[in-house]
């Protein structure tokens, strides 16, 4: 597996992820993505809504308001408790987060016993709404995207007619004001999310918890063709935390969040170590049962079959998308020798590349064999993500395609564009990244020949 560096310095080089505003010298944990980075990212997105939305009749979608009433984060628990514990260094005023601080000595300068009491700070973003900035006017940008999907529990049970059991997903934007930000875009204060509220009947909660793991853990396994070395099952309950899966002597004691019965956390295996990409909580009536508390609103449900009442409980698959490009690109990255060259390689899975098909000219003197490989880029690009380059040689566009993850390299040479050659076959060379394998392939087909490899 590459080191951190290798994937930071690849995401620039390739235009996958930038610094937030580098030209101002950054702002921790903020971070922009590319071109490559934001088509990789929304085929990540498309993935898990098909998955989660598209092809289940139990699930619907929602795109809510980043900002909410802060009464939300009153019911929510997130004003009272969602606090890390900040020290500060009496010398050299660095801030750190109490928990991550292993040794006496401060990690910035050096001296020993200078930091302060650790203190609660919340970790959510405040901000005002309206013009005045007074203290009734304080919102929050959202800690989670969760808490759209409990506060519109009833709308839209009743506007879709929804039974329980049913789920509501949403992906969007989070914000944490997070001490510590760091391994690239693993820790983020600003970052996208991907969570399913799934409503259930009380007592059926540690049944559907179990299903949510197995099916969640499948769609990381498919998604992004992950190694079983690679990831595992984090279980963490009340009473003890454990692992299902490889290194189960490597975990450490932790308590699940304030709303949660008890959590399965998948984890990667990042060069940083095992660490948590997507969290499924059993919630309990934890959060519906406070919202109905504070705003007065009544959010039980009545089950016409049994004529029960009872406020539903929940499971939350919850995963982190910048944390799932992170898993892709580690995923994927291959250095390969090929015939004593050095070669990089993404080997991303086909439906995550961000580019499908370069349409390559083996020699960009000659207008038939350009106009050529535009026009089939033309005729492909309303099918799949196609480009056209011809900025450098052809070994080299190979190599840019590879280290981008494309799929495939279609090559336009004299004997494809040329009439007057004397190997003239109307054929290109299609060129596949992973066995780089090439084949020739009558002009007219290319099109159904991409679509038939891609699964299209
Ligand atoms: N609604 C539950 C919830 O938000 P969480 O474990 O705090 O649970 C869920 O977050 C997922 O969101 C995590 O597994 C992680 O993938 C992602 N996530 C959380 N904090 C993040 C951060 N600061 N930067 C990037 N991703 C983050």
């Amino acid at each position: 597996m590459p080191d951190m560096e290798t994937i930071v310095s690849l995401c620039k080089r390739r235009g996958f992820v930038f610094q937030g505003s580098e030209i101002y010298g950054g702002i921790g944990g903020f971070w922009d993505y590319g071109p490559l980075g934001v088509e990789l990212k929304n085929n990540i997105k498309r993935a898990w809504w098909k998955a989660m939305v598209q092809d289940r009749d139990d699930i619907v979608g929602i795109d809510a308001a980043v900002i909410m009433n802060p009464n939300v984060w009153v019911a929510s628990g997130h004003v009272a408790t969602f606090t890390d514990p900040l020290v500060e260094c009496k010398n050299c005023h660095k801030r750190f987060r109490a928990d991550l601080i292993t040794s006496e000595a401060c990690p910035n300068c050096g001296n020993k016993n200078t930091m302060t009491e650790a203190r609660q700070f919340n970790v959510m973003f405040k901000t005002h709404v309206g013009p005045v900035e007074e203290d009734a006017a304080v919102a929050y940008l959202r800690p989670e995207t969760a808490q759209a999907m409990f506060v519109n529990f009833e709308n839209v049970r009743e506007s879709m007619r929804k039974k329980i059991p049913f789920g509501i997903a949403q992906i969007g934007r989070s914000f944490r004001n997070e001490i510590i930000t760091g391994n690239f875009i693993f820790r983020d204060r600003e970052f996208e999310q991907m969570e399913m509220e799934f409503f259930i009947k009380p007592g059926t909660e540690d049944g559907w918890h179990d299903r949510w793991r197995d099916e969640r853990l499948a769609w990381w396994k498919k998604t992004f063709n992950i190694n079983d070395n690679n990831i595992r099952i984090k279980v963490i309950r009340r009473e003890a935390t454990t692992i299902i899966g490889p290194d189960p002597d490597d975990v450490k004691e932790e308590k699940p969040p304030h709303y949660s019965k008890g959590n399965y956390d998948i984890e990667y295996r990042f060069p940083m170590g095992w660490s948590e990409v997507e969290g499924i909580a059993s919630r309990t009536d934890w959060d519906l049962s406070s919202h109905m508390k504070l705003s007065g609103k009544d959010l039980s449900y009545f089950d016409d079959e049994t004529k029960e009442k009872y406020i539903p409980y929940v499971v939350e698959p919850a995963m982190g998308v910048d944390r799932s490009v992170l898993v892709a690109l580690f995923e994927s990255f291959r250095q390969e020798e090929v015939k004593g060259e050095k070669r990089i390689v993404l080997r991303l899975p086909k439906q995550l590349a961000p580019i499908k098909v370069a349409f390559l000219p083996l020699a960009r003197n000659r207008p038939e064999i350009v106009d050529l490989a535009r026009k089939l880029t033309a005729e492909l690009k309303p099918h799949m993500m196609a480009m056209y380059d011809d900025t450098a040689s052809i070994g080299k566009l190979y190599r840019r395609q590879d280290e981008i993850g494309t799929p495939f390299c279609v090559t336009v040479d004299h004997q494809s564009a040329l009439p007057s050659d004397e190997k003239y076959d109307g054929k290109v060379t299609v060129r596949d990244r992973d066995s780089m394998e090439q084949i020739r392939v009558p002009m007219a087909e290319v099109k159904s020949v991409l679509m038939e490899k891609l699964g299209a």
